[in-house]
């Protein structure tokens, strides 16, 4: 099976208004896109359900996160079911920015992984090192680490729910995008450790998104790497340019 071209588009903690969250959907729904690539919008979850009425049929939403109860006394939680309930077909999962800022650990990041699936959820999960576990010469270990807990926890079926987002941390919103021979090789590993710890068939199936100061200029020549898939795109996907992201392989 080809794997499809898959670009997301992760909003963090932004537009600032409705009223500006509005104007970027109208922006975008005006957008020529390839019809090749799957599109995926995360916005804030206030906007979620606005966002989802809103996007043009072709662009789907996901959640920046959730968390892994279905109801209860979890103060400031969204729960995978309100989400399926919702309409909400994507929740993205173990974010740098959720594992950092707010102490998530890949335990954590696998219950909710399974949570989410069995609520009815597609899956982002977010991996990726830190500049000192690069520099260190510790990517591969410390992404299949990552991924070893949710592997834990899934059976073979559940990983065509799964797309992995392999995001540098140090590459995150600091403009320093990682070159493609760091992309190309942190995706085959991450490629050749699913085929072993799940099985050669998902490995060949699963989308490997590259994540991390992605722009128009910079990824097309990251999109032509044989294990890179797609994007998960941070800043750019709030301007103009997250067309030209999407449409990187046409
Ligand atoms: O989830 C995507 C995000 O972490 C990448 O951010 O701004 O570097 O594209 P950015």
């Amino acid at each position: 099976m080809t794997r499809k071209f898959f670009v997301g588009g992760n909003f963090k903690l932004n537009p600032a208004s409705l009223a500006a969250s509005t104007s970027l959907i109208e922006g975008l729904n005006k957008a020529e896109l390839d019809p090749e690539t799957e599109v995926v919008i995360a916005p804030p979850s206030i906007y979620l359900i606005p966002v989802k009425e809103s996007v043009r049929k072709d662009v789907k939403v996901a959640a920046q996160n959730c968390y892994f109860k279905e109801s209860g006394a979890f103060t400031g939680e969204i729960s995978p079911k309100q989400l399926v309930d919702a309409g909400i077909p994507y929740v993205v999962l173990g974010h740098s920015e959720r594992r950092t800022l707010f102490h998530e650990t890949s335990a954590l990041v696998a219950t909710k992984t399974r949570a989410a699936i069995d609520a009815g959820l597609k899956v982002i999960l977010c991996i990726g090192e830190t500049l000192q576990e690069r520099e260190a010469d510790k990517t591969a270990e410390v992404c299949q680490s990552q991924l070893k807990e949710v592997v834990d926890v899934l059976k073979e079926a559940d990983w065509s729910n799964i797309v992995i987002a392999y995001e540098p941390v140090w590459a995150i919103g600091t403009g320093k995008v990682a070159t493609t021979a760091q992309a190309q090789q942190a995706h085959a590993d991450v490629r050749s450790y699913i085929a072993k710890a799940v099985s050669p068939a998902v490995a060949n199936d699963i989308q490997i998104l590259y994540g991390g100061s992605v722009t128009a200029a910079n990824s097309k020549e990251l999109a032509r790497q044989q294990d890179v898939d797609g994007f998960l795109v941070g800043g750019a996907s709030l301007k103009p340019e997250f067309a030209d992201i999407i449409n990187a392989r046409k």
